[in-house]
């Protein structure tokens, strides 16, 4: 039972890293792949579901356990909430660390604006990137971060 666990553990984490590298592409042949996912994590489901520590917690993302703990990681929640945007720039986002297009923006508004908007949600940019659990004081570090200015 034990080695039947840890194999299921494995295989779910690699599930999550491919479940993870297809929304980070969002391409369409994602879509194809739906399916087999969805077949594929059924039975897996039943064991250890996405967004629950499993019964021995070896398996929870970094994110999860960050979660448990009540730690602010700006890191997580930028790769959690932001990364789908930000990384690539989808839809006109500034991507991370890409220093001109934020120093222009924070040039150009004042870094208050930036992080008053980034909070509050501007155009595409949903409202606090759709962290709704994160306070002001998280969303100017994960600002300071994105735009690369933490120290
Ligand atoms: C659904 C896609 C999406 C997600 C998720 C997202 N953003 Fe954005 N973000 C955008 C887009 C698009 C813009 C550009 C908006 C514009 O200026 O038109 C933007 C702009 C911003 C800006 C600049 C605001 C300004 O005034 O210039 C900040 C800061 C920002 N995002 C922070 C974040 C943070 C922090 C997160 C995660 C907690 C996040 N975003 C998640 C799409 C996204």
């Amino acid at each position: 039972m034990a080695v039947f666990n840890s194999v299921i553990r494995f295989r779910f984490v690699k599930l999550s890293l491919l479940v993870l590298s297809v929304l980070f592409a969002g391409s369409l042949a994602a879509q194809s792949l739906d399916q087999q996912i969805a077949e594929r994590l059924k039975p897996i489901g039943e064991v250890c579901l996405a967004g629950q520590a499993c019964a021995s917690g070896g398996a929870a993302p970094a994110a999860q356990v960050a979660a448990a703990t009540g730690e602010f990681s700006a890191e997580q929640v930028y790769t959690q909430n932001c990364a789908m945007c930000h990384a690539t720039g989808m839809a006109g986002a500034p991507k991370f660390g890409d220093a001109d297009a934020w120093s222009g923006r924070i040039a150009a508004k004042g870094f208050e604006t930036v992080v008053k908007n980034s909070i509050t949600g501007i155009n595409a940019m949903p409202a606090k990137g759709m962290c709704m659990t994160c306070t002001d004081e998280n969303m100017t570090a994960l600002v300071e971060y994105i735009s690369g200015q933490a120290q």
